[in-house]
């Protein structure tokens, strides 16, 4: 057991808290979209426009904010226009990126929009650059977004959707110094510029204009932020993105495996994962040059873990499984992305189903939650929180390679949340959290953990890793608890 003390001041506040920071995204990879959350109107699973029901309550029950689509790489050689109208008439593609597919197309434009209505989420789409045009942009923009008399309004309305929906944001391509065109960032910039110019703001429609930023650190990237962020302003674009996925071994050619780990590879993940703080404190401090009232904000809108895929399945489709290294992973990422909400105004997890760090696998009719999808449930407490500043001590685990505790606290409505993970599984934490500046009674909690850290959900399992009570003593000046190795815990203060 290893003890650690903690202190909250609810007085100071640090920044807004967007809910954004809590979104996902869903490209047409593998089984992401077609076979996991879209079966199509005919299919016998229970479904609302084709789009599975279990699922859409599962996103509801999150509270998921924002769905980030068509892709990633997929993006940039998608071409809108394919995918509305008559489902049968509707042009065939090859999905290059992701296993050389075939795709019908019937998940297009109103299948998206009408499902992110239907959550109450922000779409976040990923516009063509790679391949397409400015011209092509332009309109999927008039074609979902004016509300008069227009070529593309009234395509829109020919297809049967009479009003326009809403769009905030919007992104300028997708890796295009990698999978987006292998682009030099001189390039890039100047197509971006040249780009967000038509794309434009109809019937009181506003965009949220998002440039494509750097995919990790060292010289090339770091590079990227700079010559980018130099050439572009608050009026072209209000965000630049981050890309960053977590490999336990930092190899692309031999990522690891998801499941069968050793104590070794589980440090070593924690360990990588943190370097998503380092990560944003380098880009932020380029970013602080050009721009340094913080106006143009980062949006991590790829993050998660990525493994080798799953033996015997599709090597395109980066099918995984999901165990409580997972859950653990996703606890201090989101815990990264609350310390920084000062600047991070959006995150996306990849991806929401059955691709990669997925919240949601699904086999046929079933359906599973893994614990990815419960450390989002017990976070969605903090989304349009304040931050507040919270302290704790630097107790070392591991063979001293990683903090002990990861923690973020927040106060909305008078509640304050505070989330917390026990990276190690050596040893168990006992917290004791002295907090000022907040008046609240009682302390209730909740508890993410395992006997094992390899145990995950799976289809013939769905119910090993769930949410449980968990007790912790309220005192004078705070709380205390002792949070058992490798779990996930919320306390919320009332
Ligand atoms: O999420 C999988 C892929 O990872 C995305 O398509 C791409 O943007 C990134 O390289």
């Amino acid at each position: 057991m290893k003890s650690v003390k903690m202190y909250v001041n609810a007085a100071e506040k640090i920044s807004h808290i967007n809910p954004e920071i809590y979104g996902h995204f869903s490209e047409h990879l593998g089984r992401c979209i077609y076979n996991g959350i879209y079966v199509g109107e005919d299919s016998s699973i229970p479904n609302v426009n084709g789009v599975r029901k279990d699922i859409i309550d599962a996103f509801k029950k999150i509270k998921m904010p924002v769905l980030r689509w068509p892709g990633g790489c997929f993006a940039d050689e998608y071409h809108w226009k394919n995918g509305i109208g008559d489902k049968s008439k509707r042009a065939k593609m090859v999905n290059t990126n992701w296993g050389g597919i075939t795709e019908d197309n019937s998940f297009g434009t109103h299948e998206f929009f009408d499902l992110c209505e239907e959550l109450g989420c922000e779409p976040y789409l990923a516009g063509n650059v790679g391949s397409g045009t400015v011209r092509e942009l332009s309109e999927w923009i008039e074609y979902i977004t004016f509300d008069g008399i227009s070529p593309m309004a009234d395509l829109r309305r020919k297809n049967g959707r009479e009003k326009p929906w809403k769009l905030k944001y919007l992104g300028i391509g997708n890796e295009n110094w990698g999978c987006g065109g292998n682009m030099r960032v001189e390039h890039y910039v100047d197509l971006y510029r040249q780009y967000q110019s038509f794309c434009k703001n109809y019937s009181g429609n506003e965009l949220y204009k998002i440039a494509c930023g750097p995919g990790g650190g060292g010289d090339m990237f770091y590079d990227w932020t700079d010559k980018l962020m130099k050439n572009i302003n608050p009026s072209m674009a209000k965000a630049i993105t981050l890309h960053q996925y977590t490999l336990p071994t930092n190899d692309w050619n031999h990522k690891g495996d998801a499941v069968k780990f050793d104590r070794n590879e589980y440090y070593d993940t924690i360990d990588h994962t943190l370097y998503m703080d380092t990560l944003i404190k380098n880009h932020v401090k380029i970013m602080d040059r050009y721009d340094p009232n913080g106006e143009i904000s980062l949006i991590v809108d790829e993050w998660g873990l990525w493994f080798d895929v799953e033996e015997g399945t599709n090597p395109g489709f980066l099918y995984q499984k999901n165990t409580m290294r997972d859950a653990v992973v996703a606890a201090v990422n989101l815990n990264i992305f609350n310390t920084h909400s000062k600047r991070v105004s959006m995150a996306n997890l990849a991806q929401a189903v059955n691709v990669l760090q997925a919240i949601i696998l699904t086999e046929g009719e079933k359906m599973v939650l893994t614990p990815t999808y419960h450390v989002f449930d017990m976070f969605k407490g903090h989304q349009n929180g304040e931050l507040v500043y919270s302290y704790a001590d630097e107790v070392r685990t591991g063979d001293d390679r990683i903090p002990l505790l990861s923690k973020s606290v927040s106060v909305k409505d008078g509640v304050m949340t505070v989330t917390l993970a026990n990276c190690s599984i050596d040893d168990d934490a006992e917290i004791s959290c002295n907090i000022e500046g907040f008046d609240g009674a009682d302390a209730e909690a909740v508890i993410l953990t395992a006997d094992d850290v390899h145990m995950g959900n799976d289809i013939d399992h769905p119910d090993d890793v769930v949410i449980k009570p968990f007790e912790v003593t309220k005192t004078d000046r705070g709380f205390s608890a002792v949070l058992p190795k490798c779990s996930v815990v919320t306390v919320t203060l009332r």
